[in-house]
């Protein structure tokens, strides 16, 4: 199977529902879902207070549950193989939580660790098809779903930026990635048939319509993931905050591209000027597609997604031999008007902008080229996090 399906809020909703109360012996009374995401463009700049375009997807993560009467949480998580992972920890209500082993209940621990309220203890199950470790935001679905669950389950909402914002520092807190605000902003407040222009400084955001019935936007699964991620993001974010105070402006959403040539006169580690130049570019190429894609200038935000992959392989240098591989071999199929690797890099996915009817041609010539084992969507964009009558 290389073309993977969504399977769909419903389908995931009953399954979860039904290993609950097969599993913990009464019913969910609470329920919530958010999608993974993938993003069009403007990598490697949330960080720097830089403007993201991602759009929210269809896969979802499932979260239903109940309160329990204990002083614990137990959660449980089904994965696509059918494993079922199962963790306990103190309920907030009466006790402190700290990260620790097994490593996946950091993501649950965290947000329950930065939700407004105290919590007693509760019984969840989580269900998910949004595929892991592709580059698609797996954590930030769960992340998302889990918070969202728990404004269901204790009555307490919160404003959808404050939720994404809790989550980013349950990220950064638990599982110790020090991420940007793109994902769990995209996964709270995704829309459907809507791409979502952020504002990564002041946290505003424009809905950006992407309704083209001949142009897809194709994903395409690398299904590589180099261990590189946990060190080198760090790194790359450290390295522009390096930029940003050589040139002293709060991030590097204020430097323009005559500053390269300042830190190159100030003899800055190449590395990091690379990096500056990078996410310069990289924040105006992602405000002109963003005004171009309504237009449907396929063909000019195509470019763009092109020199936004070039820039991420030799300046940020977050890309792999694999993803250079696949944009190289859609590169030349016929209706393709672009194509960039997506996410935080170093495995995962490719997207390509391409015509409807061109894909099935694009799939056989990766089939055949591409010389590890592709899996592909088409990315329908969907709406954000919600939560579900169980
Ligand atoms: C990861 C991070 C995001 C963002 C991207 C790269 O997905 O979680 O905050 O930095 O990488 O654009």
């Amino acid at each position: 199977m290389t073309e993977v399906t969504a399977q769909g809020e419903a389908t995931l909703l009953e399954k979860a529902r039904q290993k609950f109360v097969l599993t913990f012996g009464v019913k969910p009374v609470s329920a919530a879902s958010a999608p993974g995401r993938v993003n069009l463009i403007g990598e490697h700049v949330d960080y720097c207070e830089g403007f993201v375009l991602p759009v929210a997807l269809p896969f979802t993560t499932i979260v239903v549950g109940a309160y329990n009467k204990l002083d614990e949480c137990r959660v449980h998580s089904i994965l696509a193989s059918g494993e079922e992972l199962k963790t306990s920890f103190v309920a907030t209500s009466s006790g402190t939580l700290i990260p620790g082993e097994p490593a996946w209940a950091n993501y649950v621990k965290g947000v329950l660790a930065k939700f407004p309220v105290k919590v007693c203890g509760f019984d969840a199950m989580i269900v998910s098809d949004v595929p892991m470790g592709s580059g698609v935001s797996s954590s930030a679905s769960l992340e998302v779903a889990f918070f969202t669950f728990l404004e269901s389950l204790t009555g307490k909402s919160v404003d959808p930026i404050e939720k994404a914002k809790l989550c980013q520092k349950a990220e950064h807190d638990f599982p110790g990635m020090p991420c940007g605000i793109m994902d769990q902003y995209i996964v709270t407040l995704g829309k459907k048939n809507h791409a979502l222009l952020i504002d990564c400084r002041s946290l505003e955001a424009k809905q950006i319509p992407l309704e083209a019935d001949d142009t897809v936007i194709l994903v395409v699964n690398s299904n590589v993931k180099h261990q590189l991620t946990g060190s080198e993001y760090p790194l790359r974010r450290a390295q522009c905050t390096e930029a940003a105070s050589l040139l002293k402006v709060q991030s590097l959403r204020d430097a323009r591209c005559e500053d390269i040539e300042e830190l190159k006169w100030l003899n800055t580690d190449p590395d990091v000027v690379k990096r500056a130049k990078h996410v310069i570019n990289e924040i105006a190429r992602t405000e002109k597609a963003a005004t171009l894609l309504p237009l449907k200038d396929f063909n000019e935000v195509g470019q763009l997604f092109y020199e936004s992959h070039d820039s991420l392989s030799k300046l940020m240098e977050v890309s792999c031999p694999e993803l250079d591989e696949l944009v190289q071999i859609v590169r030349s199929c016929p209706g393709v008007y672009g194509a960039r690797m997506t996410g935080g890099g170093f495995g995962g996915c490719m997207i390509a902008l391409a015509r409807k009817d061109s894909v099935d041609e694009i799939k056989k010539k990766v089939l055949s080229q591409y010389k590890g084992k592709p899996t592909f969507f088409t990315c329908n964009p969907s709406d954000g996090a919600k939560v579900l009558q169980v």
